[in-house]
Parts: C-alpha cells; sequence; structure tokens
C-alpha cells in the first residue's frame, strides 16, 4: 500500500493511472507536432515536458515504488549535474553532450531491464519478457558503447577516419549470430544469468565495432540513429515493466529518431546502409591540398568594401555554418541584417541540414539571436534563389558550400547536396584561414571568381562590417 495515495482512492488507483499516462502521452505526440515549425517549437517542448511531469508523477504512486529515498537522492543528484552541465557546456560542444545524453538512456534501458531480471528471477518469464529484456540489453548497452565512441571522435579524442581492420564485417555478422544464438539459449533457460551477462558482453562490443568503422563526415547520421535507438531501447524496456507510458514515449523517440536520420541520409545523400556498413565518409578520401599549398590564390574584401557591396545589394543570403557557433556570432549577424534590412535589403538565411555539428545547429543558433523564423530557408527552398541573390554572406561555413560535392566524384562529400551559393553574383566567405571544414577537404568556391575572402574570427569581422555599414 503506497503511503501517498488515500485508502478511498486506492481501488481506482489502477484506472487513474493509466488515464494518466493516456493523457501524458497526448501530450507528448502534440509536443511532437508543434516542434516540427520554429515558430511553435517552444510550446511543443512544454507540453511534451508537461506530459513527462505527469508521468514521472504519476509513476510515484506506482505501488511497486521500492523506496523514496533512493528516487529523492536521484533526482538531487541529476538535477545538480544537470544545471552544472547546462550552465558550463559550450555551444559547440553540444553534439558531444547529445552523444553522452543518448549513450546514458541507452544504458539506463539496459539497467532497468537487467534489474528486473536479477530482482525476480529465477522465477519464470514468458517468452515475450525474456525477448524484451534481450533487446533492451541489446539496443541500449549498444548505444551506450556506440555513443561513447561517437562522443571520442567528435571530441577529437580519437580520429574521424573510419577505423577498419580486414575482415571486420564478418566479425560484426558473426557476434549478431552468436547474440541471436545465445538468447536463444537464455529463452531456454532464463535462470542462467551467465547466458544474460554473455548478451550484455556481445552487446558491449557490438556498439564500439559498429561505430569505429563510420566516417566522421557520416557522424550527423550516427547520432540521430543512436538517438532513436534510445527510443527503442526504452520501449523494450516498457514491455518488461508493463508499463505503457514507456512503450508510447520510447516508440516515439524511435520513430522520430528514424524520421529525422532519414532526412540525414536525404541530405548527404547516402542510404543509410551504406553509412552503417560501408565504412565511408571520413577524410582523406581526397582531401586535396588547402590552396596556400597548392598556389591557388584568393581575393580578399575590406570591411568598407563589403559593406558598400552589401549595402546596395537587392538580396543578400546569410549562409552560417559551425564557425558561426565556434565564433559565437550569432547575435552580431542578426544586428547586421537589421542595418541592411532598415536600407530595404531582401535578408534571408539558408540552412543547410547538416550545417554545424548537430541537427538543427543553425536554427538553435539563429533562434537565440531571435532572427525571425519567416527569414530562414531551408536547402530545398533556397537553392533555386541563388541565381537571383547578389551578395551570399558565407559565415563560417565550408563543407556544406563545397562544389566539389557536385563535380569531384573522388570527394569523400560527393552527392551530397549543398547550398549552392556560386551561382549567386558575389560570395563573400567569413573564415580565418584557408583551412578545411569537418570533412577535411579544400574547397574550390574561395577561388572562384565571384568569392571574396574576409579572413578574421566571424564576429569580430562582422563586427568590422557593422562599424563600416553605420559609417556608410
Ligand atoms: P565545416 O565544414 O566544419 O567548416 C567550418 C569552418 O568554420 C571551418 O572551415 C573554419 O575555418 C571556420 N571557423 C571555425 N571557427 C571560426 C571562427 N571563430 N570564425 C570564423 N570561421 C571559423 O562547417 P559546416 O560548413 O557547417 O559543415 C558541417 C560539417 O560537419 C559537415 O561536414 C557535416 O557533415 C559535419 N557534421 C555535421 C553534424 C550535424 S548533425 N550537423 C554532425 C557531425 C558532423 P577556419 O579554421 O579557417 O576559420
Amino acid at each position: 500500500m503506497n503511503p501517498l495515495v488515500p485508502e478511498f482512492l486506492a481501488d481506482y488507483l489502477p484506472t487513474l493511472i493509466q488515464l494518466s499516462y493516456l493523457l501524458a502521452a497526448v501530450l507528448f505526440i502534440l509536443g511532437l507536432k508543434r516542434l516540427s515549425s520554429p515558430a511553435t517549437a517552444r510550446t511543443g517542448n512544454r507540453l511534451a515536458a508537461l506530459g513527462m511531469l505527469i508521468g514521472v508523477a504519476v509513476t510515484l504512486f506506482d505501488h511497486e515504488i521500492v523506496s523514496f529515498r533512493y528516487i529523492v537522492a536521484g533526482i538531487l543528484i541529476g538535477s545538480v549535474i544537470g544545471a552544472i552541465l547546462a550552465r558550463k557546456v559550450k555551444m559547440t560542444s553540444m553534439p558531444e553532450l547529445v552523444s553522452m545524453f543518448n549513450g546514458f538512456g541507452g544504458i539506463a534501458s539496459a539497467l532497468v531491464a537487467s534489474g528486473e531480471y536479477f530482482r525476480i528471477a529465477p522465477a519464470v518469464f514468458a517468452v515475450q519478457e525474456l525477448a524484451a529484456m534481450s533487446i533492451s540489453l541489446l539496443i541500449g548497452t549498444m548505444t551506450f558503447t556506440g555513443s561513447l565512441v561517437a562522443f571520442s571522435k567528435l571530441r577529437g579524442i580519437i580520429g574521424g577516419s573510419p577505423i577498419i581492420y580486414p575482415g571486420y564485417k564478418i566479425v560484426h555478422t558473426l557476434l549478431f549470430v552468436i547474440f541471436l544464438v545465445a538468447a536463444v539459449l537464455f529463452f531456454m533457460d532464463a535462470g542462467n544469468a551467465y547466458l544474460f551477462l554473455v548478451l550484455a558482453v556481445i552487446a558491449f562490443l557490438l556498439g564500439i565495432l559498429l561505430v569505429l568503422p563510420i566516417g566522421g563526415a557520416d557522424m550527423p547520421v550516427v547520432i540521430s540513429l543512436l538517438n532513436s535507438l534510445t527510443g527503442l531501447a526504452a520501449s523494450a524496456t516498457g514491455f518488461v515493466l508493463h508499463n505503457n507510458l514507456l512503450i508510447i514515449s520510447g516508440t516515439l523517440v524511435g520513430a522520430a529518431g528514424l524520421i529525422l536520420t532519414l532526412i540525414m541520409c536525404k541530405a548527404m545523400n547516402r542510404p543509410l546502409f551504406n553509412v552503417l556498413f560501408g565504412a565511408f565518409g571520413g577524410d582523406g578520401v581526397d582531401a586535396g591540398a588547402p590552396g596556400a599549398a597548392t598556389g591557388k590564390t584568393v581575393k580578399e574584401v575590406t570591411a568598407s568594401d563589403l559593406a558598400v557591396m552589401a549595402a546596395y545589394a537587392r538580396r543578400v543570403v546569410i549562409v552560417p555554418g559551425y564557425g558561426l557557433a565556434v565564433a559565437q556570432a550569432q547575435h552580431i549577424v542578426r544586428e547586421v541584417a537589421d542595418l541592411l534590412e532598415a536600407r530595404k535589403v531582401d535578408v534571408r538565411y539558408g540552412i543547410h541540414p547538416v550545417a554545424g555539428r548537430m541537427p538543427g545547429h543553425m536554427n538553435v543558433l539563429l533562434a537565440e539571436a531571435n532572427v525571425p523564423y519567416p527569414q530562414l530557408f531551408d536547402m530545398d527552398e533556397i537553392n533555386n534563389e541563388f541565381p537571383k541573390t547578389d551578395l551570399v554572406l558565407v559565415i563560417g561555413a565550408n563543407d556544406v558550400v563545397n562544389p566539389d560535392a557536385r563535380h569531384n566524384t573522388s570527394s569523400p562529400i560527393y552527392g551530397m547536396p549543398i547550398l549552392n551559393v556560386d551561382q549567386a553574383q558575389n560570395v563573400v566567405i567569413f573564415k580565418r584561414s584557408l583551412n578545411v571544414g569537418y570533412a577535411g577537404i579544400d574547397n574550390q568556391l574561395f577561388y572562384a571568381d565571384n568569392s571574396y575572402m574576409f579572413f578574421g574570427d566571424a564576429k569580430k569581422s562582422l563586427e568590422s562590417l557593422q562599424k563600416a555599414l553605420k559609417e556608410l
């Protein structure tokens, strides 16, 4: 008997819990729907958070809660770590943080399923419960170790190139087969905890081995796929615990993550199968030396010349990339755009789906600076507009505007759709040097006839442009 529940409610409690779960699930779905547009995303987030609050609060009334002391301690420790991380983590480190979140989500599901196994074993389990446990263990543990590898690649602890060895695909296949055999044996002898441990060890190894061969340029796909797997692991754990809300919310995360994965694949023009099993997409395929090393020359522009070009343009498109996040130039870019708009220049932002280092990175940055949503255009919407554009300001972007993706069949990014900024009348590229971007390859855009380099930290360069515009 739960001390929090008055006696007269005890009989109705299971029904009330299920009704509350239903309400929470509806709020999740409405929240997700609203997340599909930047204009409604904030309220969507709040609705989903309210659903989560209801879900957590109602679960606390569950009669199987063992000790509130542990729960309160967990909430306190988690909140302190979360609050410190939220304050300390730099915007540029968000992708690594997201990767760790995925990993912890996965291992949490696997641990809950394991806890349930060791709590009840050697009692009899139904086959579907054993299957759900095995799936949760496999996906959750794989997500954890895979996310650790992704984190290390993003952080530069291990190189971004595919790490492969002869026969690695055979090793992966063998491990899957051994997992399946061990799972069948486990179904037949559920009390055998050794088999459970064998499953855990294989899942642990698979996560590492499957992500190591995936190259740096494919990381956007990997991160969103790991995110999707976190949801599926939670959903499997929901079947173990017979918890409807966990099943629904896990499935929603799994489905949303899978849709995002497919969008990322489309953005990079890479079939999912190739990403996972192709060991491709790293740097070093045809890196091409940066222009300085090959004797190619670029033209530079000064702040005052650029101010004139921009102020008398009819349309300016701003293309942000990872360097905008590094420089934290989102606020100043908006101020420059405001100055241009005051001069009746049509200002738009062209957003590439994999610009930056995590899905939606540029949207988040620009939203932080209150850039009006109608000014943000997806790649498909803006690409036809470049031939009608007088000036493109490429700010800290590199790979996502590299024309090699269209022409150079030996380039690691060949086939990836890019923002066709080279089709505009003039292109000005804000960056500190001729250095390469994430994919590690030179960019022919810098040497094109209609391109100009504006060297320097993006924030400082934009400040000098702002000053020059005001002095016009
Ligand atoms: P990148 O190709 O990585 O280029 C960023 C450029 O920003 C660099 O060339 C760098 O040049 C410049 N930069 C860095 N700091 C700067 C500063 N303070 N001021 C001015 N410029 C600065 O970026 P992108 O075009 O956004 O492309 C994203 C890449 O990351 C793609 O290859 C994508 O596949 C990969 N990726 C994306 C994701 C997601 S989900 N979005 C996840 C993982 C990987 P300098 O050093 O010369 O300044």
